[in-house]
């Protein structure tokens, strides 16, 4: 039996319906899955999982402070060789700034770069959901495509 968990942090919950259309869609019967927010993990018991993706709001093109904090706690626990995904949350408003514009706008950018520097191995690009405003909701076809990226990450933790 393979393991994937899939973290999130949420303010207004647009993440966290995402994360759940995620683990929806790597649900199949050799893979337990598991959906829990930053506040509910124990650090201690990721490496135990075949497979972790992480997801955040973006906030000041950046993940959440929260996310941050937790990245940093993540830093101290082996991860190398594991599998991992980012994803996030973002309104592209930002986008509309002419300085911030070359910036790229997703916290799942950072969240990636950390996978990366924990020689984690991405098993899919990153990917951002887009909500309107702060607060949502999400844009209409969201859930649809992250339960599909479930399916392929899925597909590939099955074999
Ligand atoms: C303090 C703050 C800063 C934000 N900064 C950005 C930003 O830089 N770029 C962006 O696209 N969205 C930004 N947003 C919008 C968030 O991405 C949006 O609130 C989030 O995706 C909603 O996810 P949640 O419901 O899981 O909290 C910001 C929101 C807040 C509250």
């Amino acid at each position: 039996m393979k393991r994937a968990l899939v973290l999130y942090h949420s303010l207004f919950g647009n993440t966290k319906t995402v994360a759940m259309s995620l683990a929806r869609g790597i649900e199949r019967l050799e893979i337990e899955v598991d959906v829990l927010s930053i506040d509910e993990v124990d650090i201690k018991e990721i490496p135990e999982y075949n497979f972790v993706a992480i997801g955040s709001p973006t906030h000041n093109i950046k993940p959440s402070k929260e996310m941050k904090e937790f990245l940093k706690k993540l830093g101290t626990i082996e991860l190398k060789g594991q599998l991992g995904f980012s994803f996030d949350t973002r309104n592209e408003s930002r986008m509309n700034n002419r300085n911030l514009a070359l910036l790229e706008n997703s916290a799942a950018r950072s969240i990636e770069g950390f996978m990366k520097r924990m020689k984690m191995r991405i098993i899919k690009p990153r990917f951002s959901a887009i909500v309107y405003g702060r607060e949502g909701p999400l844009n209409a076809d969201v859930e649809e495509v992250f339960l599909q990226i479930g399916r392929e990450i899925g597909s590939v933790l099955a074999v």
